[in-house]
């Protein structure tokens, strides 16, 4: 069963807009595996966007994660990393359909609500960046055979 790292960034903790954006990943049938409110400093945030340094908006991007708490969390299902993806919607809040998360709540690139893996293979890393072994939770849920 595929995990992937989704965060709730400042903006979207700023802008009460936790439970609404917790709860689209809860329906869809994601299972979760772990949760938690992290105030980012600059090193995790260095690790955790890494494959971006150098890049014009990097500085920026740092500045923006640790700017306030951020809820950090991993969920579990078929094609978990996909099926985020899809919810969250593009980059770029403006261009994000609506339905999405951030086509729904967003009209900026940066402040874009949302992280979530792009591979299972990110998705393991970025887990243990954020998370200790122990932090994560598995176990059985009673709608397991309807949900999928
Ligand atoms: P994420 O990694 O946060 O899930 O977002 P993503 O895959 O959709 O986008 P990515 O290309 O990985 O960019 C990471 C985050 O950097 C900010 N960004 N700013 N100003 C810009 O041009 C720009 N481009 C990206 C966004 O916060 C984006 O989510
Ligand atoms: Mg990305």
């Amino acid at each position: 069963m595929q995990r992937t790292l989704i965060l709730l960034k400042p903006d979207a903790v700023q802008r009460h807009l936790v439970g609404e954006i917790i709860a689209r990943f809860e329906r869809k049938g994601l299972r979760l595996v772990a949760l938690k409110l992290v105030q980012a400093g600059r090193a995790l945030a260095e690790q955790h966007y890494a494959v971006h340094k150098g890049k014009p908006f990097y500085e920026s991007l740092l500045s923006f994660l640790t700017s306030g708490p951020t809820v950090a969390l991993v969920w579990e299902g078929r094609e978990a990393v996909a099926v985020c993806r899809n919810l969250m919607g593009l980059t770029d809040g403006a261009k994000s359909p609506p339905g999405t998360i951030r086509g729904d709540f967003g009209i900026s690139v940066q402040n874009n609500l949302v992280h979530g893996s792009d591979s299972p293979e990110n998705a393991a890393l970025e887990i243990a960046l954020w998370f200790k072994n122990e932090e994560l939770v598995t176990f059985a849920h009673a709608d397991a055979t309807w949900a999928g």
